[in-house]
């Protein structure tokens, strides 16, 4: 049953992603008058209800075969196997009560009326509620915006009612599984009450002494307390009650870590937190001035000033800041070496704070660099973060070139790679020599694109590397596929900045290359996908009892479903629609958030624990999961079919006022969506302090431990390193 849910809710998750490109390739065949109204629209909404009846209906077959099954093995047996077989499973009250019944010799009458008409009957109303579920959607429509709220009141009620239907038959059936017990219970008591033998008698008072009998736990011991050897008994817990949510492995302490370095590596995690938190805060308030415009009139909060607070927030404090950190403490680990200095470590991570706050403060007071997008801070800003990079790359370069192993481990390929794109991309985007009219274009379609492909994609990938197989406790599926993506990542990635600006001015074969490159991507981003994937394979077991694994399944999926959604984009056809409408903003979060921030999530779990020895509730983690993948869909789904509306009403030339109302209630949506995601997020603070800084379940053993070995040092000092 929970498999079959499962299955219809992936399913659901299909159609619902795939809608807007269905709506799409429909728009290929009626190329200048789609509309919601037309019956196009009404054909999807029918194909996306019949997918769903279609898995109800396996669910349902599935049911009744099992159900067939059960009958045909109780009839297969005869009647005297299946009451020795009875007679066996008698509890000791049972005997009782039957030899007192035999003394009585009370005749009962169990009478249990036949069922079969009423699930016929019900079986037939579902069937027929399909019917009429199904003939709904036909209804006449008129007005964008009435066509769309309409089509969510029918859908939601529909929807509803095929889960109803679902629940109500599996009972049916269960109350039909129920009735066979019944008759086989009734022939039991048949037979029992007609046997007068003295050797069944028999039977069960050998069964009552058997029965009775029970150890004392001392049979093979004495009395006196065992010698635990192994430790075995004091490690066995006794679980009295059901627990709120499954109890997940707990993560290992790794002793050999320096100190210094785990300090590092934490400072990095706090800090990018902490801007996870603060530029969300303001994404949560942008969201929300989509739904109440007129939520403030004081220019340092105006949209067009906190937008790029919130981008560039989130892109160089929270992704960078955690990606850094987490590459501290994978590259001298896989090194097998320390790291070359904790003085330039220290020194970044100062740098990089000081852009990000200094660059916040100036885009709120209006002062900008006035140019492309994610470079809004000015220069001098910027240069702080550059240096910070630069001192990284020595650095880990220096590390891997101390190294003790004889190969160079991928990880360390791809974050060394994404540091030295990094600077580059940074350079491009900041130096003169290119800014002038169409070039500047080009620049920055370059720079958004190396941006988030070359810095963030390319580094996180990195860290996956590392990451995935040590919590899977298997080896990387393959080290080619690993190299082959390597490679034709940096060939194809590099070249399709251009896609940002489809059907402009800039050249056509430029663009054109652009498109050839997006395509190409579908090479390295399969790759990496199976790769991963793979890794997988004979460990899918694990993620039920791991927390971090669900998370870098998530963005696993959606490193594969948002780069191909990105593939998708490019293209002249659909970038026709799609360009300048929120489908470009779904993309960007299905993907800084679907992909990075899930990996960053699932890579912080994983070490913060190891270096502190502390974890945070499972329940908060469990919370900030759920609330961060369900607000994601809530935000990016809508988006991208309001958005595939917007689009199509733009080509049909419709005022763009009218766009702007037909989007409110997307847009509402997306308010949601944000909310629950930014309540992720402050889970995921209260996790992150956990694991730092909550002292409340340091365990006194381990204290006393580090005391002894600390001499006699006072116990401030000891915690700050356990
Ligand atoms: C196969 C890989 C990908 C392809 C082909 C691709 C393609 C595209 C295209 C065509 C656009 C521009 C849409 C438009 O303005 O009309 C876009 C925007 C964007 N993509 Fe991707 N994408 C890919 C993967 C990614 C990844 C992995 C990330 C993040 C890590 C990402 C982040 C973004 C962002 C942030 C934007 C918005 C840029 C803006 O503000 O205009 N994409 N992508
Ligand atoms: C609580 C969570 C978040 C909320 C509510 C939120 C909200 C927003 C809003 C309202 C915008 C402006 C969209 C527009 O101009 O139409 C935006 C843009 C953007 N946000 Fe977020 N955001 C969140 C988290 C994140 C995170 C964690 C990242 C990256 C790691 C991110 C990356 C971006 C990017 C790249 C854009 C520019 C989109 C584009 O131009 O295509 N956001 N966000």
């Amino acid at each position: 049953m929970i498999k079959s849910i499962k299955f219809s809710v992936v399913v659901c998750f299909v159609c619902l992603v795939v809608f807007p490109f269905s709506h799409l390739y429909a728009q290929s065949s009626l190329p200048s008058s789609f509309s919601f109204q037309s019956l196009t629209g009404i054909m999807l909404i029918i194909i996306t209800l019949l997918i769903l009846v279609l898995v109800a209906a396996i669910v349902l077959l599935l049911k009744v075969k099992e159900m067939n099954k059960a009958q045909f093995d109780i009839e297969k047996k005869n009647i005297t196997q299946n009451i020795s077989h009875y007679i066996q499973q008698f509890t000791k009250e049972q005997i009782d009560q039957y030899f007192e019944w035999k003394q009585k010799k009370v005749t009962k009458q169990h009478t249990y009326g036949n069922r079969h008409t009423t699930k016929i009957l019900l079986l037939l109303m579902s069937v027929f509620s399909i019917q009429s579920l199904l003939a709904q959607p036909t209804q006449t429509v008129t007005g964008e915006a009435g066509i769309i709220i309409t089509t969510i009141l029918i859908l939601t009620p529909i929807l509803l009612g095929i889960i109803i239907m679902i629940v109500k038959v599996m009972s049916v059936l269960q109350k039909y599984r129920d009735n066979l017990k019944f008759k086989e219970a009734e022939k039991l008591a048949d037979f029992l009450e007609k046997n007068e033998d003295t050797e069944l008698a028999d039977v069960l008072n050998q069964r009552k002494v058997a029965l009775s009998f029970s150890l004392q736990n001392n049979e093979l011991s004495g009395n006196a307390l065992p010698l635990d050897e192994r430790g075995l008994i004091q490690n066995s817990t006794i679980q009295g009650e059901l627990p709120i949510a499954a109890t997940k492995k707990r993560a290992l302490k790794r002793p050999n870590i320096d100190p210094a370095l785990s300090k590092l590596v934490l400072w990095y995690i706090g800090c990018a937190a902490f801007w996870l938190i603060f530029g969300t805060s303001i994404g949560e308030y942008l969201g929300i001035k989509f739904v109440a415009p007129d939520a403030d009139h004081v220019s340092w909060l105006s949209f067009g000033r906190l937008r790029p607070v919130h981008t560039n927030a989130v892109f160089w404090g929270w992704a960078s800041l955690g990606m850094l950190g987490l590459g501290y403490y994978i590259v001298p680990k896989v090194s097998n070496a320390p790291l070359a200095s904790l003085k330039k470590g220290w020194y970044s991570l100062y740098l990089i704070n000081a852009a990000v706050i200094l660059g916040t403060l100036c885009l709120m007071a209006g002062i900008n660099n006035a140019g492309g997008e994610y470079r809004e801070y000015i220069w001098p800003v910027m240069l702080l973060f550059g240096i910070g990079l630069v001192l990284t790359l020595i650095n880990f370069l220096q590390t891997i070139a101390k190294r003790t192993t004889k190969e160079i481990y991928i990880s360390n390929w791809y974050i060394v790679s994404a540091i030295m794109f990094g600077l580059i991309i940074a350079l491009v985007a900041y130096l003169p020599f290119w800014q002038d009219a169409l070039g500047e274009t080009i620049i920055q379609g370059y720079y958004m694109h190396q941006g988030v492909g070359m810095w963030f994609m390319l580094f996180t990938l990195g860290i996956v590397y590392y990451f995935l197989p040590q919590q899977l406790n298997h080896p990387i599926y393959s080290y080619s596929l690993g190299i082959l993506a390597f490679w034709t990542q940096i060939l194809f990635y590099t070249l399709i900045g251009t896609h940002h600006f489809v059907f402009s001015a800039i050249p056509w074969w430029l663009q054109t290359v652009a498109i050839v490159g997006s395509a190409g991507m579908a090479i390295p981003v399969i790759a990496g996908t199976t790769n991963f994937l793979m890794t997988f394979k004979g460990a899918w077991y694990k993620v039920a009892d791991s927390y971090t694994l669900p998370f870098f399944l998530v963005g696993i999926i959606f490193y594969f479903s948002g780069s191909m959604q990105g593939t998708a984009e490019a293209f002249r056809s659909s970038n026709l629609i799609w360009h300048f409408t929120d489908f470009t903003v779904a993309h960007s979060h299905l993907t800084m958030y679907g992909i990075i921030s899930f990996f960053l999530w699932a890579a912080i779990y994983a070490v913060v624990p190891r270096l502190t020895g502390k974890e945070a509730p499972q329940l908060t983690i469990g919370a900030h999961f759920w609330f961060a993948l369900i607000g994601l869909l809530f935000y990016t789904i809508p988006l991208m079919i309001g958005a595939t509306f917007k689009g199509n009403m733009w080509l049909e030339g419709k005022p763009f006022i009218e766009s702007v109302v037909m989007m409110a209630p997307y847009w509402l949506w997306r308010a949601i969506g944000g909310s629950l995601m930014w309540f992720s997020h402050l889970l995921f603070g209260y996790n992150v302090y956990k694991m730092l800084v909550d002292t409340s379940n340091i365990s006194v053993t381990d204290l006393a431990i580090e005391k002894l070995k600390l001499g006699n040092a006072n116990t401030t000092e000891t915690n700050t390193i356990i």
